[in-house]
């Protein structure tokens, strides 16, 4: 029974005997006012929990005047006494509040997936040591749709994974012991994970015919236990499964063959899986079919699959990550920045209200520092979300250390100024500045079947920091850690500061010794992960540095370079394409400079690479001298996990640091003016 495998839900013995006190004869009773599946859980959970932090078996009545009563609004109103809804009605239907009413404790849902909520929200909050007056509470999630998306493959594999193999799939199987699925769509409700599409977004051969009675049996059990924590399935499609799967002459959308195809396909889904969220369609990205095949834009292809499920309430989450992956290298018109905007912006109104435009946070591929894309809020008409990647496919690959809230905080507060200042990414995707009928944010998940889910320890921060920040992004990366950390490893005081101090400082630390000032790429091809200065600078994919003797950088501005920049806003185009205001972890991503330019530091650009990356090192060396303080605290197996994998961050930090110090010292002849060894 290893500790990593509760992820943050260990519910650990709480040692403060006032606190247990003054909680627990609230503790020893719970009811649940009416009978769903979702509340059943929320019970489980509320009793599991219970017996761990305080030792407490709950009986499960209230014959007594003391106790939790768990319900939706409606019903408990009754109970109360007193006019819940008008404290809850306003809110979504996922919010929640928890009352005290003398002896009594309300955990109230809108729904029961809201109760659910509040049974995890309270729970959290003992293991946090909140006092009673504390625990009340209104909260409603921001967003509408918080989702996650796993890259999982039939054959068990998962793309981008870096934490063991598949939950979901084996040996070209559903998986038949699902304990592990349920286990995850606990830890996923309790940060409030509302979606998750289960395959891969390429869907390959036997991928594809998950949508087919061979599987469809299996797969609703699955969709039943993420049901009962209020999680909607979904499943990523192939866009030419009725060739793939009924040998039709095409898959075009317009033909009506193809459109009866997907209705059919759609019905007979529906009914194994009434409530079954829709299809995630990854299509024309990445030798992936599409409409493009068939001279068909991507609303033609999206709207063909929205009017399929259309009728079941279903959804078409479609992916705007598009671009041209066969780009010649000498060919300087073409800018893969500006892909997925130049697609898609034209077809702003084209797309049915049941399609959802699916956005990578910036403009390139979850890179450690890129700006924010600019089509997320540039389509007034059509539904977007954004998306992140928990995962850490350029970001240490679950080896360094990452916490990636920072980064995605910074995204959600980055202004488009699309309705005039103000008009915040995170409003944007909370629907909040155009009318959008459905919006919100999805991730790439970046758990695996490892014993403690997602390889370094430590990374369990992002999936847990992923889900409490999308519900509401107003916490503070120090909040979410803080809050991960108790849960996780108690509350010695240590511990606690120790794995902040880390936490905080990691993304910082990683962008000094990978690729500079925003420029990006730099990796090894493939696999991703260490660096390949040139590895993909005369490649097809679209992801170049042009350094050279001189300089280095992508000129993306509207006057001499590829005009990306004017995508944005006018007052940002402005702000990136002046000198002056472009912010310095940019510089490289939108103008290409010589290596003597000064940076407002003072220092000059190839100056500042040797900096940062003798810096990031040396970092890398104190994250080591932080983690060997709680030794003591930590049990063994996940000190010694997390201790292993700051040993390969430490390899491939000075790998990175010479690789990137001797290439620029070989191409600019410039030497380090601190005369530290350069290759
Ligand atoms: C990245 C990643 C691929 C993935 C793709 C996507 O390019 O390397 O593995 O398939 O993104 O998001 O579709």
């Amino acid at each position: 029974d290893l500790k990593g495998y509760h992820m943050w839900l260990q519910y650990q013995p709480i040692k403060d005997k006032q606190y247990k006190k003054a909680i627990a004869p609230f503790l020893k009773n719970i009811r649940s006012v009416e009978n769903s599946p979702v509340l059943s859980n929320a019970m489980e959970e509320l009793a599991m929990g219970i017996k761990g932090m305080f030792n407490i078996e709950v009986n499960y009545n209230l014959s007594t005047e003391e106790g939790i009563v768990i319900g939706t609004t409606d019903i408990l109103e009754k109970e109360l006494g007193r006019d819940v809804k008008s404290s809850l009605h306003e809110e979504s239907k996922e919010a929640f509040e928890i009352i005290k009413d003398e002896k009594k404790l309300f955990i109230i849902g809108n729904s029961v997936q809201g109760a659910l909520y509040g049974a995890h929200h309270f729970l959290r909050s003992l293991q946090l040591k909140k006092t009673i007056d504390q625990l009340e509470i209104i909260s409603s999630p921001k967003n509408d749709f918080r989702m996650l998306n796993q890259w999982d493959n039939f054959d068990g594999t998962v793309e981008r994974g870096y934490s063991g193999n598949s939950i979901f799939f084996k040996n070209d199987q559903i998986v038949q012991n699902k304990s592990r699925i349920k286990d995850y769509a606990r830890f996923l409700s309790s940060v409030g994970i509302n979606a998750i599409s289960i395959n891969n977004v390429n869907v390959w051969e036997k991928e594809t015919f998950l949508i087919t009675k061979k599987h469809l049996a299996e797969v609703k059990k699955i969709a039943a236990i993420f049901r009962g924590y209020g999680i909607k399935l979904y499943l990523s499609i192939n866009f030419a499964s009725p060739m793939a799967i009924d040998q039709l002459a095409s898959a075009d959308p317009l033909d009506e063959n193809v459109k009866k195809w997907w209705k059919d396909k759609a019905k007979e889904i529906y009914q194994e899986i009434p409530d079954f969220g829709g299809f995630v369609v990854k299509a024309d990205s990445e030798h992936r079919p599409g409409p493009f095949f068939y001279n068909r834009n991507h609303a033609d292809g999206a709207n063909m699959l929205a009017e399929a499920v259309a009728d079941f309430g279903g959804k078409i989450i479609w992916r705007c990550f598009v671009y041209n992956c066969l780009q010649d290298w000498r060919d300087r018109s073409t800018d893969r920045a500006r892909a997925a905007y130049d697609h898609f912006k034209p077809l702003d109104g084209d797309f049915l209200d049941n399609v959802i435009l699916q956005i990578k946070n910036g403009p390139m591929d979850f890179q450690v520092r890129e700006p924010v894309s600019p089509l997320i809020g540039a389509m007034q008409s059509t539904n977007q979300l954004i998306e992140f990647q928990v995962a850490q496919e350029y970001t240490g690959q679950q080896k360094d250390l990452c916490y990636l809230i920072p980064q995605w905080k910074e995204v959600l507060s980055f202004d488009t100024y699309h309705k005039g200042e103000g008009s915040t990414i995170e409003e944007v995707v909370a629907g909040n500045i155009h009318p959008y009928k459905y919006s919100g944010i999805v991730a790439v998940s970046n758990i695996g079947d490892d014993e403690n889910w997602t390889g370094n320890t430590l990374a369990q921060a992002n999936l847990y920091g992923y889900g409490r920040l999308i519900w509401n992004p107003s916490l503070t990366s120090e909040q979410i850690a803080e809050e991960w950390i108790i849960q996780t490893f108690g509350e010695e005081k240590i511990v606690r500061e120790t794995i902040l101090d880390m936490l905080l400082k990691s993304w910082p630390t990683y962008e000094k010794y990978t690729a500079p000032l925003g420029v990006g790429w730099m990796i090894n091809p493939g696999h991703h992960y260490g660096p390949n200065i040139d590895g993909y600078e005369y490649a097809a994919w679209g992801t170049y540095h042009f350094a050279d003797r001189d300089g280095i950088g992508v000129d993306r501005t509207e006057k001499t370079g590829t005009g990306y920049a004017a995508q944005y806003q006018i007052e940002n185009q402005r702000f990136f394409e002046d000198l002056d205001t472009c912010p310095e972890n940019l510089l490289l991503f939108f103008h290409h400079l010589p290596y003597k330019y000064t940076l407002k530091s003072g220092k000059s650009i190839i100056q500042h690479i040797y900096d940062t990356h003798f810096e990031g090192y040396r970092e890398v060396e104190e994250l080591i001298e932080l983690w060997n303080k709680v030794e003591a605290y930590v049990e063994e197996t996940t000190f010694n996990n997390v201790a292993d994998r700051l040993s390969m961050q430490l390899a491939n930090a000075k790998e990175w640091r010479d690789q990137i110090n001797t290439y620029f010292y070989r191409k600019s002849g410039i030497k380090d003016e601190k005369g530290r060894t350069i290759y």
